[in-house]
């Protein structure tokens, strides 16, 4: 095999691992560098893949067991665990319209910046993406890295923000594009869920945790706790705090949910194909 090498982005995280083909079989050893990686650089990049569904989904079960996709029609055939991220119909094979209620929810969901599934009692460890169709213009993917910008406030201000406890709700990311309540069923399942502001990692890091599922502050006036979110957010996506992944077929990139938020830049969604499959390592337990 040949050696594996991590080699650090310049924006301050993030790091490409030049020397992997995961659809070969992978050693224990190239296992334990990627996740080195993964704990140090938060976003891992990995370019020229060409691996199965089947594959996609045995290196991510290596790092936890996987978030399951309800809807067939957002899964990858056969694969519940791998959700498409695409303006592709599955089964048509054709863009889809940009006002189905479905596509909206989830183009619009991941426009602006966010942590998947911030809105579970357990949120996610991470996301694996996986590029197979990427538009010619545009697409590409914002990464903000708020450990580091956490670390960047005074430590008076650190202090009191580990005090503020957010809700997070998903049909209040519903409600801020305007699109309907999902069923009572639904709703009764995923209600919404307290999570800490500052979100502690094992290796002691803290980071804010935020984005487009935060509903609100808890215990403080909404104009407040809206002003709050939206000034951190606007802290943490500078320049300085950021990486952009510019997608290349074959390209599979993995971040960390405890510590990032990210978003999809715009791409002409009704004339260019983007397909990337997703899976998402589930979180350990509950934060609060
Ligand atoms: C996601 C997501 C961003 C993108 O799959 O969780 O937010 O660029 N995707 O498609
Ligand atoms: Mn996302």
């Amino acid at each position: 095999m040949a050696a594996i090498e991590v080699r650090p982005l310049d924006q301050g995280f993030g790091a490409e691992i030049l020397g992997l083909d995961l659809s070969k079989s992978l050693s224990q050893e190239a296992f334990d560098i990627w996740n080195g990686a993964f704990e140090e650089h938060t976003v891992v990049i990995l370019r020229d893949q060409d691996f199965t569904e089947a594959q996609h989904v045995a290196f991510s079960e290596k790092f936890g067991p996987l978030e399951v996709f309800t809807d067939p029609k957002d899964q990858a055939r056969g694969f519940p665990t791998i959700l498409r991220v695409s303006n592709v119909d599955r089964d048509t094979n054709e863009i889809k319209p940009v006002d189905d209620l479905g596509h909206k929810s989830f183009t619009l969901g991941t426009s602006d910046w966010h942590t998947d599934s911030s809105y579970k009692r357990v949120m996610s460890k991470a996301s694996l993406l996986y590029g197979i169709e990427i538009p010619t213009r545009g697409g590409d993917t914002a990464f903000s890295n708020t450990a580091m910008a956490f670390a960047a406030l005074p430590e008076k201000r650190r202090e009191e923000l580990k005090q503020i406890v957010v809700i997070h709700d998903f049909e209040a990311t519903r409600r801020r594009f305007g699109l309907p309540p999902r069923s009572e069923e639904i709703r009764r399942k995923v209600p919404p869920v307290p999570q800490p502001l500052v979100s502690k990692l094992p290796d002691g890091r803290e980071a804010l945790l935020m984005g487009l599922h935060a509903s609100h502050v808890e215990n403080m006036p909404r104009k407040e706790g809206d002003a709050l979110l939206s000034d951190l957010t606007a802290f943490a996506t500078q320049p300085q705090f950021c990486y952009r992944h510019k997608w290349r077929k074959g390209d599979l990139v993995m971040w960390d949910n405890r510590c990032t938020l990210h978003r999809a830049m715009p791409y002409e969604l009704e004339g260019e194909r983007r397909l990337l499959h997703r899976t998402t390592i589930a979180g350990e337990g509950p934060l609060i």
